[in-house]
């Protein structure tokens, strides 16, 4: 019978790995053993404690719904989700920087024509948005599709929300870019929120003393050919949570000047109610290759 004291059990499990007929998960396996062992070596841990932990981990993946992802909420409060995008996004070269997906990318992004207000039936401070998709040369990208999302105005993603499934998504849509390169649409103006805190990591980010909130934002993911897909957002300038983002996500080059308006019509031409803001931001993509993440949900035939 063999036995081992902590140390050989370390080599022990990763000699286990040595048939793994795929390198990258023997080495990624390998790698998770040593860093978890040296964690209990390094913090004497407890039972209570890993009993804890594995209960803790359980709660998380409990939460978890096709519309709530409790696990990719971990990876974004603990930092994980913006060092694994740091690490493989080393040097932008001059395209727009990157930031955390978040849980709320699950919803149906329909393709939706310039324009249109996003937000119709919501109340909330009336927004124009409107931006390009250029390379790095700053030449316009005509077909890319600017996937967009965001909070309301008491802070929620319409999948949080009792009635998605009646009503379906709001705040969230595709547009195409036209020759140009250019979209634009309506919407409200977003406001900084709390990530939900009515499942295990709200409650862990509420029991060490940390507040939950985001500065508020749009999200964006930028897909054209030929480039590496772009998962950001752009930050409203002035926002008190700017420097203390509970998921670590703000970079200053994210940060937009919104202006207030009171035009009597938008940039497209159209009628507007004064006061309403306008939020312009082009994003310049990184030549490459890449999958853009999809929706959880499925977007439906009739889209
Ligand atoms: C979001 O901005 O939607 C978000 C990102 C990370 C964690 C929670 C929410
Ligand atoms: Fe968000």
């Amino acid at each position: 019978m063999p036995q081992f004291n902590d140390t050989e059990l370390t080599a022990a499990v990763v000699r286990s790995f040595e048939e793994t007929p795929d390198p990258r998960v023997k080495f990624l396996m390998e790698e998770l053993v040593k860093s978890l062992h040296d964690f209990v070596r390094k913090t004497d841990l407890t039972f209570d404690e890993w009993g804890y932990a594995i209960d803790f981990l359980t709660r998380v993946g409990q939460k978890c719904t096709p519309t709530r992802q409790e696990f990719i909420l971990l990876s974004d409060v603990l930092g994980v989700s913006m060092l694994v995008d740091a690490v493989n996004h080393p040097a932008r070269e001059g395209a727009t920087e990157t930031t955390v997906l978040g849980p709320f990318y699950v919803g149906e992004h329909r393709p939706t024509p310039h324009g249109k207000d996003i937000s119709e039936n919501l109340t909330g401070e009336r927004m124009f948005v409107q931006g390009r998709v250029i390379d790095l040369k700053g030449k316009p990208l005509a077909g890319a599709t600017v996937d967009v999302w965001h909070a309301d105005d008491d802070g929620y993603y319409d999948t949080q929300r009792p009635d998605y499934e009646t009503e379906g998504p709001s705040m969230r849509a595709r547009f195409v870019t036209d020759a140009d390169g250019r979209f634009f649409f309506r919407t409200i103006l977003p406001c900084s929120y709390p990530i939900p805190t009515d499942g295990p990591v709200g409650e862990m980010i509420l029991q060490v003393r940390r507040h939950p909130n985001r500065p508020a934002h749009i999200h964006f993911l930028v897909d054209a050919p030929g480039h590496e897909p772009l998962v950001t957002h752009v930050f409203i300038e002035g926002d008190k949570y700017l420097d203390t983002d509970v998921v670590f996500g703000v970079k200053n080059d994210l940060i937009s000047k919104v202006e207030k308006r009171s035009d009597p019509v938008m940039p497209d031409g159209k009628p507007a109610a004064a006061p309403w803001h306008l939020m312009t931001y082009d994003f310049r993509m990184k030549p490459g290759a890449g999958t853009a993440p999809k929706p959880m949900m499925a977007v439906t035939e009739d889209a």
